[in-house]
């Protein structure tokens, strides 16, 4: 890699759409030119899915940088289930893949999620007239907890004495609050989640860390350092489709302020973009498709969710959504994936505006409510027939296909790096 012009060689990785669109996979292929991926929000309720070779690896919280020979990190702004973390911990051991302090750090500040912080997201989406349709884990009230300042941190998990000062402290406070919601206080002092807990933390306590000052030291030392985001941008609990959203800030400026890491030593800003847009869960999605061609789009690309399986919702390329993608993280480029699930369609629509008040607007409206009223504008391109997932270079692709590909790097202003066109990590290749 040639060293940027900043001198400074921090790279950020975040979703332009709802989630999903491939950033396990692009994460992983970039890797190898990293010393350090770091995640820097949201937990478990990702689902970060790698192909090499025959093997598939989904990962909900270790970075997509750990199959190459990087370090990776899970910073303070990220909300953490052990019993997660153990589990993918001994998947990776099952495939030969030894995870220790040397290749895992966890910030001493990272958020732990709590029995409890589950079964409140679990009673609040059950009451909830309109649902969210959270992942149910526990997330949104992890996040609660940091705010109110009334979090475990992993400090604590890992020394037992002060994981059970500090429940002690919380518990009648959380019993109350889960019993006004209708559930069983019980789970907040069980003895059996609290002994898993403290066993967890006794194992985890080699990893941890200060993830600000490792990646500050390794930036200074000219070393290479990657953030990856989990979630997309418009799922961004400030700047996305609230109340369809999750509980952290998932664009670029996050993976600073998540971090620790100030914006002047940014490089690079990279968006991950699916060649057509998915959601998992409720909340607007102007373009979506919901008849035999959603369904077509659905199987071809295996939209089903990685953490909750759950089918995701799938509509045409929404440029007006990306556009603001694009304003939110300040991409210096995109990489294009799931090219190849659009063979065999024709034609292939991009919604270039929304109608929206009887007017046609290119940008879409501030609030979620709005975006419910906006109907797509299309432009309609001739779709290929030919298979894309042996292809190699741009210029094999299908004349119809590469059409495609210009025309949204003309639409989007932002130039197109990389053209995945199937789930492992050889079906990607360079533009240019
Ligand atoms: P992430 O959460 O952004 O990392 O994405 P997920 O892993 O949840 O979902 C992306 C899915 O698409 C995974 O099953 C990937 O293996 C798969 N995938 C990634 N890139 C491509 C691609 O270019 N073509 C196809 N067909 N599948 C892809
Ligand atoms: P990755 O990292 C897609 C969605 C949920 C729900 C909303 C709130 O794999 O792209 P939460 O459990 O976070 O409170 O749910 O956010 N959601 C995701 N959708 N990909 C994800 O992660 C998601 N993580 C959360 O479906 O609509
Ligand atoms: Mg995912």
């Amino acid at each position: 890699m040639v060293k940027p012009e900043s001198g400074f060689m921090f790279t950020i990785i975040t979703g332009a759409q709802f989630g999903d669109e491939g950033k396990g996979k692009i994460v992983d292929l970039l890797a190898k030119d990293y010393d350090i991926v770091a995640r820097f929000q949201g937990g478990d309720n990702a689902g970060h899915t790698i192909r090499v070779g025959d093997e598939i690896y989904k990962l909900h919280l270790i970075p997509s940088g750990i199959l190459l020979d990087t370090r990776v990190l899970i910073g303070p702004g990220v909300v953490l289930n052990p019993i997660i973390l153990a589990e993918e911990i001994s998947m990776f051991e099952q495939h030969g893949i030894k995870i220790n302090a040397d290749n895992l750090g966890v910030d001493a500040k990272t958020s732990i999620i709590m029995p409890y912080h589950i079964e409140m997201d679990l009673l609040r989406e059950e009451s909830r007239e309109t649902k969210i349709g959270t992942t149910k884990r526990g997330i949104g009230y992890a996040y609660i907890d940091k705010v109110a300042r009334e979090e475990i941190r992993m400090a604590e998990l890992v020394d037992s004495e002060r994981l059970l000062a500090k429940l002690e402290e919380l518990a009648p406070q959380k019993e109350k609050e889960i019993e006004a919601m209708g559930g069983d206080p019980k789970i907040v002092r069980d003895p059996t989640l609290i002994n898993r807990y403290s066993e967890l933390g006794r194992q985890f306590a080699g990893y941890v860390t200060d993830v600000s000052r490792e990646i500050n030291e390794a930036l200074n030392e000219g070393k290479y350092v990657m953030a990856e985001a989990a979630q997309g941008t418009h799922l961004d609990v400030i700047h996305g489709t609230q109340k369809f959203v999750t509980s952290s800030s998932t664009i670029a400026g996050s993976a600073c302020a998540n971090l620790g890491v100030g914006p002047t030593r940014v490089d690079k800003v990279i968006g991950i973009v699916k060649a057509y847009i998915t959601r998992v869960g409720d909340g607007p999605l102007p373009t979506e498709l919901t008849g035999e061609l959603g369904e077509k789009i659905q199987k071809a690309g295996g939209e089903f969710g990685t953490t909750t399986g759950r089918s995701r919702r799938c509509g045409w390329f929404d440029l007006p959504l990306l556009k603001k993608a694009i304003v939110l993280n300040g991409y210096t480029e995109i990489s294009l994936t799931k090219l190849d699930v659009l063979t065999g369609i024709d034609p292939i629509r991009i919604c270039v505006c929304y109608n929206y008040k009887r007017e046609n607007v290119d940008y879409p409206p501030e609030l979620a409510d709005d975006l419910w009223d906006c109907k797509p504008i299309y432009e309609d391109l001739p779709g290929w027939e030919n298979d894309l997932t042996e292809v190699k270079t741009f210029e094999e692709l299908p004349k119809n296909s590469k059409n495609y590909v210009k025309m949204l790097e003309e639409l989007i202003k932002v130039p197109i790096n990389y053209i995945s066109v199937g789930p492992a990590r050889s079906q990607t290749f360079k533009k240019e």
